[in-house]
């Protein structure tokens, strides 16, 4: 199984020997857990647009970026908090229905503003964002 953290490494452990161990490796942060949730929310976003329908319920929520722990030495630092509110306001303009700007538009500029603060904030999982971008 692989696991993949902000600085890329994939650590690959074998079940049969240590099932136990593993679970003290590996314990994500609830910051950890907000994101892959986010992660396979826009995904679905994203086929939905592909589909052409047009979504309208945001289920998360997005104040847990401001309150989840993260895991053990990382923290809020300067670069996420100028980062962190330009992408929750950019996330829930994807459901606004009242909007003028294209949808694809509002989308892609959520996913870049993802992208934005990982770039300073943790790298490894930048290829499987920019997955997520409509083309
Ligand atoms: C304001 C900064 C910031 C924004 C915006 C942000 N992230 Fe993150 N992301 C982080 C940080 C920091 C971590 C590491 C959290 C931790 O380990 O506690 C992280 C972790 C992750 C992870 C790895 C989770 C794991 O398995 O450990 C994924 C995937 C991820 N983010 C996807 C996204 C997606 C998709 C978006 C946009 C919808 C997004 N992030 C927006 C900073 C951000």
């Amino acid at each position: 199984m692989f696991f993949l953290n902000c600085e890329n490494k994939k650590t690959q452990v074998d079940h049969s020997v240590v099932k136990k161990v593993e679970y003290q490796m590996y314990e994500p942060s609830e910051m950890a857990g907000f994101m892959k949730a986010m992660y396979a929310y826009n995904l679905q976003l994203k086929q939905q647009i592909i589909a052409g329908e047009t979504p309208i319920k945001m289920p998360l929520d997005l104040m847990t970026l401001h309150s989840a722990e993260m895991t053990k030495g990382k923290g809020r630092t300067e670069a996420w908090n100028s980062f962190v509110n330009v992408f929750i306001e950019s996330q829930q303009t994807i459901t606004d229905t009242l909007s003028n700007v294209q949808l694809k538009t509002r989308f892609n500029n959520a996913i870049t503003n993802c992208l934005s603060c990982h770039k300073t904030e943790c790298t490894g999982p930048i290829p499987k964002i920019k997955k997520l971008l409509i083309q």
